[in-house]
């Protein structure tokens, strides 16, 4: 059988996991060969030999021996560099980095195909759950109706330990840093963009079409305040930020990142933590549901390699679904229900309600329940940027059902 060698790029969270998880495998028939940082002389929390460090790409790019790239560095911009780098050479790579695959996947895609090699990210989506293979793989038809889930293992945690532990959030947040399950830039996880990146790449997966990531309504749960909590604790629900695309006709689907109300019936009521909860929804098997560890050192390690032993048998994405006929077409004349607390009228002036069923005024805080279309949230989201106001979703889609 042959033998993988690595040359990594990152020495971070993620990376160290990799290095931990493949000296510890027992038949992985991978070695790291050669690991790229930063500074090679900064105290690591690691022992490496010294000797396979350097601070050179090249030594990794030029190195005969190296048969994989394996790269889980936080920088997207020098992400995309290295992992172009690499496809345009015709070395196959693995990577973690969401953001980076996300903005590119359209030009990542034809640089596979045009130099005959593979690029695999597993990893990138949901940590240690095989969602983007499953997809590719097995939901290669056309009865999948939802891919919806919680996708980012950072807000998850702020939300279990604000709602079930009563701690502060500010308190929370710097624990998913400590953890390691926050990004370097943690307002990508709470503002809702790091569920947004593994969302778009899910829809490549699970419908063949790739949505530009700009095009799509997303809020997170910057702005969630005790007066949010206690309305869903009234209500009996639980706030989760969740991501979800949805096909709403035969020939459109939706997909959209936002905090959501939801009832101890549905599968990811229960998806505390740091763990990841994926619904797949299709014509014939109504539900199926994913749920694991979506973040951390060692649970995004094992999905990497996963992805490194897929190439032992040369598995690259075929991205068959893009190439079928009829693909549905993105949409967002979509009419969502939503709650939108703020605390003065003119910080939801942009949002133009269709309906509103439900308001409350105090001097403290006030809301309003409605409904909109996905395109209006899209034109006010930069009037609601960086304001203290919270939006979460009332789900009527499916009802009840996932
Ligand atoms: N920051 C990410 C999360 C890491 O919290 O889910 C895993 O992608």
């Amino acid at each position: 059988m042959k033998q993988i060698k690595i040359g990594l790029f990152g020495l971070g969270v993620v990376g160290r996991g990799i290095v931990q998880i493949i000296k510890d495998a027992r038949n992985a028939h991978a070695e790291i060969h050669r690991i790229c940082v930063r500074d090679i002389n900064r105290p690591r929390p690691i022992q490496v030999p010294r000797e396979i460090l350097t601070d050179n790409p090249d030594d990794i790019f030029n190195d005969p021996e190296i048969n994989l790239i394996v790269e889980v560095i936080s920088d997207a911009e020098a992400s995309y560099r290295l992992v172009t780098e690499a496809l345009r050479r015709g070395i196959p790579v693995v990577s973690g980095n969401k953001a980076m695959i996300a903005r590119h996947l359209p030009e990542l895609i034809y640089l596979q195909n045009c130099n005959n090699t593979a690029l695999l990210y597993d990893a990138s989506s949901c940590g240690s759950i095989p969602v983007i293979r499953n997809l590719e793989e097995y939901y290669d038809n056309d009865l999948l109706l939802e891919v919806k889930g919680i996708l980012n293992g950072s807000s998850n945690y702020i939300l279990s330990r604000v709602f079930d532990h009563g701690e502060d959030y500010h308190d929370a947040l710097a624990k998913a840093q400590r953890l390691g399950f926050a990004e370097a830039d943690p307002t990508f996880d709470i503002q809702g963009y790091d569920s947004l990146f593994k969302l778009v790449i899910i829809t490549v997966h699970a419908l063949g079409v790739y949505v530009n990531p700009d095009d799509v309504f997303t809020a997170g749960i910057a702005y969630i305040s005790d007066d949010d909590i206690q309305y869903a604790r009234e209500k009996g629900v639980k706030i989760k930020l969740v991501a979800q695309v949805v096909k709403v006709s035969d020939d459109r689907f939706t997909l959209f990142v936002m905090p959501e109300f939801v009832s101890p019936s549905k599968y990811i009521y229960s998806v505390d933590d740091e763990y990841n909860g994926v619904v797949i929804r299709g014509e014939c098997y109504d539900r199926q549901f994913m749920f694991g560890k979506g973040a951390g050192s060692l649970p995004t390690a094992s999905s990497i390699l996963s992805d490194v032993m897929a190439r032992l048998h040369d598995y690259r994405y075929e991205y068959k679904k893009m190439h079928y006929m009829g693909l549905p077409e993105y949409t967002t004349d979509v009419r969502l229900k939503v709650y939108v607390r703020y605390r003065i009228p003119e910080q939801i002036a942009a949002l133009e309600f269709d309906e509103i069923s439900e308001r409350y005024q105090s001097a403290a805080h006030s809301y309003v329940i409605g409904d909109i279309s996905i395109a209006n949230l899209i034109k006010a989201r930069h009037a609601l940027d960086n304001r203290d106001v919270f939006i979460c979703n009332i789900p009527r889609f499916f009802l009840d059902r996932d």
